[in-house]
């Protein structure tokens, strides 16, 4: 099973970047972790970041073009992005959508999220474990496709 996890802008700086919201894990941790789970759920990874927009919208086209599923942190642009959205519902693709921190508990206008109507659901506020459960319900929808 193919899965893109897509990480947007300024999370390159995990674990440095404001550590008392997003903690003291890197993205490199991020990616070991879900690496070894990956292995379990029999999923094949492939896992980018961009601080532009445009390049997000493309990496979920390539994911919808090769048949693949996405984990999504979409970071700022979950908010504001109607260009992402319209990218992850054109493109097919069964997404999640993932966040650090519990984005309801913070400032209201990170209460709304655009990308979240197109997404099959959505994980947030479990820090670095939220890609990890958000992965696991990824494989699992993906494979009930399949069978
Ligand atoms: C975030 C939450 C967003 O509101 C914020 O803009 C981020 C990170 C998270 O993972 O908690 O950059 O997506």
């Amino acid at each position: 099973i193919p899965i893109h996890v897509l990480h947007g802008p300024n999370l390159n700086l995990l674990g440095r970047r404001e550590p008392g919201i997003y903690g003291t894990a890197t993205l490199d941790d991020i990616e070991r972790d879900l690496r070894v789970r990956a292995e379990g759920l029999g999923v094949a990874l492939t896992i980018r970041q961009t601080n532009h927009e445009g390049e997000l919208v493309g990496f979920v086209q390539e994911a919808g073009l090769s048949g693949a599923g996405i984990l999504i942190n979409a970071a700022a642009y979950t908010h504001t992005s109607v260009a992402l959205r319209d990218a992850i519902a054109g493109s097919g693709a069964v997404a999640v959508e993932v966040h650090l921190s519990n984005v309801h508990a913070r400032e209201a206008f990170r209460h709304v999220s655009l990308i979240a109507p197109v997404c099959a659901g959505i994980v947030c506020g479990f820090g670095p474990h939220s890609y990890g459960l958000g992965l696991e319900a990824l494989a699992r929808l993906l494979r009930n496709r399949l069978s």
